[in-house]
């Protein structure tokens, strides 16, 4: 594992990402990662995460007691050490605001459908945890299951949680999921959303190797009918009530123009 002044540095520069790119506003979001198998590296709470130095970061056990750091660690360590409890392959945690992917946690919507070839090789999909109290024991229930499986995670009404070899690679697939996010709501707003078919996807599934990448779930193939990653909107309705106002309004400003112009002839 790298140096203990190079993983700070790491966290410090993700915070500084995480910031810069709008994923956290004012003191939001938590970083953590492995030291050894006893010692968890993390951001204190309510600190911005775009003005981190190295030595504001805070150190715990696995049972969550600080052992360093002269502030106090984030209230969500516990959501971390749980999370690196249940995948001894992971040595990094990141959890952050960004809005396109919140907004779809909030939406109860989640990103796992076969939509594209880089979020399929490299996360399978992005499911949806259940709500839960930020901070208390009830924000980690839900998301348990899922991270067994999966790198990241929309947590509803709140927002996501990556998981990485480093700091920088759960950064990494944070960016995914909010660029993935960002590209279905542009697509939505199109009006189509067209996932790839189950043979499609079965070539990407293949070819993960080619990349390094193993043990990642599947996206969710719908072999029936080319489903939307969100629900229809029906933008034709929309346009017509939309147009059906518009006009509404034009016949009254005629109307009343015509009325001023009699009652002054
Ligand atoms: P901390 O400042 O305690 O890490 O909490 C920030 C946050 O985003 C909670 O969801």
């Amino acid at each position: 594992m790298n140096s203990v002044y190079a993983l700070r540095r790491e966290i410090c520069e993700v915070g500084r990402r995480t910031y810069q790119r709008g994923y956290v506003a004012a003191n939001d979001g938590n970083i953590s990662c492995r030291m050894s198998d006893d010692r968890v590296l993390c951001t204190p709470t309510g600190v911005s995460k775009g003005f981190l130095s190295e030595d504001m970061l805070a150190i715990c056990d696995m049972d969550g007691k600080q052992v360093a750091g002269s502030l106090k660690i984030s209230s969500e360590v516990r959501m971390h050490l749980e999370i690196y409890r249940v995948r001894a392959d992971i040595n990094a945690v990141v959890h952050a605001h960004p809005p396109t992917a919140t907004g779809f946690a909030v939406a109860g919507i989640d990103l796992t459908q076969c939509v594209l070839p880089e979020v399929i090789l490299g996360l399978g999909g992005i499911p949806l945890a259940a709500y839960g109290t930020p901070g208390g024991p009830e924000i980690v229930e839900p998301i348990l299951p899922l991270v067994r499986e999966y790198d990241a995670i929309l947590m509803a009404n709140h927002g996501v949680v990556t998981l990485g070899r480093n700091p920088m690679d759960a950064h990494f697939r944070m960016e995914t999921v909010e660029h993935f996010a960002q590209i279905a709501l542009v697509a939505h707003q199109l009006g189509a959303v067209k996932t790839l078919n189950p043979r499609q996807v079965d070539d990407l599934i293949r070819i993960r190797g080619n990349y390094g990448i193993t043990d990642r779930p599947g996206c969710q193939v719908n072999a029936a009918a080319p489903p939307s990653v969100l629900p229809s909107r029906e933008p034709d309705d929309e346009a017509k009530a939309a147009g059906g106002e518009a006009a509404a309004e034009l016949v009254e400003r005629v109307t009343r123009e015509v009325m001023r112009q009699l009652r002054n002839a």
